[in-house]
């Protein structure tokens, strides 16, 4: 029995991203009810704030039939010094499936290696690939599975966010821009490898420029969880930043503007755009639940082969 986790989006070929997505979009119509984790229990280890990944993880185990318990960062032996891999090895006597919100991607990576029940990342300060799975999800819904026809434009803060956007576009083949400030772009590594097979995936400076034909506009909050010392510097520096009626006029006409929320209104992204028309963030928000329940069914059954 090889058990198989859910860490970055790189550890997936393409058809296995679509089959969970075409999944995902099967549990959405309600059409494929399932009982995958029938008195399965997912334990959801969180060390940072949440609400669209504890409580969709939460109804996503409730609808395939199990259970999930939520452990804050007070509730486990791990705030008091128990190390990551012993933390691992009981929780997987008691559990089938773990999933993390923490700081240091390492710690996940960790969890993940001493497991023997699939660990999920539900974001580190590296990567968000649940958040990234399930976007892909609202773009295909919106514009189809013909990816290369895509172009995505990310605009600011080149956080956990965009760098498992960016593995998204290396994986399944979509164009991405990323606009971001000097100093805040996305991480180094999972650029370079990802543009070694996805030479369409860029970077740019100059939000208005990257925004030219644009068929989906995302962004994402300045300050993440555990940058806000730099609260002041990242505001002065991202302002010219902002996903507005300005910048958005560059787009295509059917364009499509995406946020992960959080959203900090009136800084990364107006009113105006994210209630507006061509706002798809409430859409996204609700596909977590979709996707992550038809992922959960799917590690749950690899599994067990
Ligand atoms: N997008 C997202 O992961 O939201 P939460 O921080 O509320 O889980
Ligand atoms: N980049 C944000 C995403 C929140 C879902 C953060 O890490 O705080």
């Amino acid at each position: 029995m090889t058990k198989k986790d859910f860490i970055t989006l790189t550890d997936y070929k393409a058809e296995t991203l679509v089959k969970i997505i075409k999944r995902a979009i099967e549990f959405k119509k309600g059409s494929h009810p399932s009982c995958e984790a029938g008195g399965k229990v997912l334990a959801m280890i969180f060390t940072k704030p949440s609400t669209r990944t504890n409580v969709s993880f939460f109804v996503a185990m409730q609808r395939l039939g199990g259970q999930a318990m939520y452990l804050g960062s007070e509730a486990l032996q791990l705030s008091r010094g128990e190390t990551i891999g012993d933390t691992a090895k009981t929780l997987s006597r008691y559990v089938d499936a773990v999933i993390i919100r923490t700081f240091s991607h390492f710690d996940a990576v960790a969890l993940s290696e001493s497991a023997s029940v699939p660990v999920i990342n539900g974001l580190t300060d590296l990567l968000h690939p649940c958040q990234a799975l399930g976007d892909v999800m609202t773009i295909c819904e919106k514009k189809g599975f013909d990816f290369n026809k895509i172009k995505m434009v990310y605009i600011g803060d080149g956080n956990n966010v965009c760098n498992s956007l960016i593995n998204a576009a290396g994986v399944l083949g979509f164009k991405l821009t990323v606009a971001s400030p000097e100093g805040f772009e996305p991480s180094e590594d999972v650029f370079e490898k990802m543009e070694k097979i996805n030479p369409d995936i860029r970077l740019e400076k100059d939000p208005h420029t990257a925004v030219s034909d644009a068929d989906v506009i995302y962004t994402d909050v300045w300050v993440s969880m555990g940058d806000e010392d730099e609260e002041e510097i990242r505001k002065k520096t991202f302002s010219k930043y902002q996903v507005n009626k300005s910048l958005v006029s560059k787009a295509k006409k059917d364009f499509i503007v995406m946020h992960c929320l959080p959203a900090n209104r009136g800084e990364e992204i107006t009113d105006e755009i994210m209630d507006g028309k061509n706002s798809a963030i409430f859409d996204q928000a609700e596909n977590r639940l979709h996707i992550q329940q038809a992922l959960l069914e799917y590690l749950f059954k690899e599994s067990e082969k």
